[in-house]
C-alpha cells in the first residue's frame, strides 16, 4: 500500500494540533517532522521537545527526518519523544552505521538519506540495515521548493537495488511532490510520498490527498 506523510513544515505552527488533526481525518499515514540545525542546512525548525508535543496529538507514525550534524548526539532524546521512524542523511556522520545501530538500538526503524548530488553508492553497505530509504528530490533546507526530476531516476535506481537484495525497506521521496508528480514518482517505484507544501498551502487538505490517492491508483 503506498503511503502518504504529510510534512508539517508547511503546517501552521500556531495550531499544529489542529493542522496535525486535519490530514489524520484526510487519512495521512505519517507526520513528517522536518529537523534543521542551521549547520547541516541554513535553516533552523524544531526539536525533540515539538516532536513529544506532536506525539500527544496524534497516532500516526512519527517520521522523524533530521538534517542536522551529529546525528547520533540527539538520536536518543528523538526516539525518547516518540519518534516511529528517523531518518539521517549519509553526509551529516563520519558513521552512518554507528548511527542506523544507535535509532534501531533505541527501538525505532532506521532511515537513510542523502542530497540529490550524493551518489548511491553509500547504500551498498547499509541496505540491509535499514528499513526506509529516502531520495530527496529538492536540495534539504526548506519546504516549497521545486521537484528535481532527475529525481526519478535516483527512485528508479533504489527500487532496483532494493529488489535485488529483496529488501523489504520502505522506498519514500521527499520534495516539491504534488498532484501533477506523485503518479511519476510512483510509478518510478516509490512506497512512501511526503508533502509539504502541495498539502499544507491548498485550500482543502482532504481534497488535494485524495487527489494525491486517486493519481497514485491511475499510476503505479
Ligand atoms: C526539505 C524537507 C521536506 C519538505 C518538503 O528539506 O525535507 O520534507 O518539507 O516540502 P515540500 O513538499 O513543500 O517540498
Ligand atoms: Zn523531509
Amino acid at each position: 500500500m503506498k503511503k502518504l506523510a504529510p510534512s508539517i513544515l508547511s503546517a501552521d505552527f500556531t495550531c499544529l494540533a489542529k493542522e496535525i488533526k486535519a490530514v489524520e481525518d484526510a487519512k495521512a499515514d505519517y507526520i513528517h517532522i522536518d529537523i534543521m540545525d542551521g549547520h547541516f542546512v541554513p535553516n533552523i525548525t524544531v526539536g525533540p521537545f515539538i516532536v513529544e508535543a506532536v506525539r500527544r496529538v496524534t497516532r500516526l507514525p512519527l517520521d522523524v527526518h533530521l538534517m542536522i550534524e551529529r546525528p547520533e548526539q540527539y538520536i536518543p532524546a528523538f526516539a525518547k519523544a516518540g519518534s516511529d521512524i528517523i531518518t539521517v542523511q549519509v553526509e551529516s556522520t563520519p558513521h552512518l552505521h554507528r548511527a542506523v545501530q544507535m535509532i534501531r538500538e533505541n527501538g525505532v526503524r532506521a532511515g537513510v538519506t542523502c542530497k540529490p548530488s550524493t551518489p548511491l553508492d553509500f547504500l551498498e553497505h547499509i541496505i540491509d540495515d535499514v528499513d526506509l530509504v529516502l531520495v530527496m528530490s529538492v536540495n534539504p533546507g526548506f519546504g516549497g521548493q521545486e521537484f528535481i526530476p532527475a529525481s526519478l531516476e535516483k527512485v528508479k535506481a533504489v527500487r532496483k537495488i532494493l529488489d535485488s537484495r529483496h529488501s523489504s525497506a520502505e522506498l519514500e521521496i521527499d520534495g516539491g511532490i504534488k498532484v501533477g508528480n506523485i503518479g511519476a514518482a510512483s510509478k518510478a517505484g516509490a512506497d512512501v510520498f511526503v508533502s509539504g507544501s502541495a498539502i499544507f498551502g491548498s485550500d482543502d487538505y482532504k481534497k488535494t490527498i485524495r487527489a494525491m490517492r486517486r493519481e497514485l491508483r491511475e499510476k503505479h
